[in-house]
């Protein structure tokens, strides 16, 4: 048999952090006037910092120059890196860090693919940077998901063949992009936003070492 291996996505997978992005995009909203929720805030998850700020003013249906929706997403990330600055191991979901563990230990491949350009920061954080050997973040594309490019590299990182890469993804634009990829996909949510999933889990407690090993046999 080939070998597979695994590419998880950051936020929302391994880390928590909607909730954050949520708060720093909400002070944004307030500036603008913009009604902002926590519903509202789903349809940033997975998307890039430029692509949720198109969303967030869309919503209000506000329109800025370029250079004021540059000022505005170095203010929202500067917010949201100060949230991020308080984080540690205790942020890391239900059941990631005996999966990585177990993963580096059987020498399984696995890599992140992120659309986060702060990625690097928040590994480190919460002590996770080390145990990542490749690691494809916001940095590294030059478009987001659900285009499959940031997945496709990672197999590149992996030397596996897409067909034999796992995606593990909490949005809908990173399903999306698994399977643009030819990718395995494992949705962490709801089916209403990740319908389009090969497995769904309702959470990463869910996400075990036998279920992990059950998706590479
Ligand atoms: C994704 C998040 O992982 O990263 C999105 O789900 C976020 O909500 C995107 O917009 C970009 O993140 P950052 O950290 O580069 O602003
Ligand atoms: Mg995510």
């Amino acid at each position: 048999m080939e070998e597979k291996g695994f590419i998880f996505d950051l936020d929302g997978v391994i880390v928590d952090t909607a909730k954050f992005h949520y708060l720093a995009w909400k002070e944004l909203a307030n500036q603008l006037g913009v009604n902002f929720t926590e519903e509202h805030n789903e349809l940033l998850k997975g998307v890039s910092r430029g692509k949720s700020l198109e969303i967030l003013l869309s919503l209000g249906d506000v329109t800025l120059t370029d250079f004021e929706k540059e000022k505005y997403m170095k203010e929202k990330n500067i917010r949201y890196l100060a949230y991020v600055a308080k984080m540690d191991e205790s942020d890391i979901l239900s059941g990631i860090k005996e999966l990585l563990l177990f993963l580096k230990q059987n020498n399984i491949p696995f890599s992140l693919g992120s659309a986060s350009k702060n990625a690097r920061v928040i590994l480190e954080g919460v002590n996770l940077l080390e145990i990542f050997t490749a690691i494809v973040d916001g940095n590294d594309v030059s478009k987001a998901k659900p285009n499959p490019e940031v997945f496709l590299i990672a197999a590149e990182k992996l030397k596996l063949k897409p067909e034999n890469c796992i995606v593990i993804e909490d949005a809908a634009a990173g399903i999306e992009a698994a399977k643009r990829a030819k990718m395995v996909s494992v949705g962490i949510g709801e089916e209403e936003m990740l319908g389009a999933a090969d497995f769904l889990l309702s959470s990463t407690s869910k996400l075990t070492i036998e279920y992990a090993k059950g998706l590479l046999n």
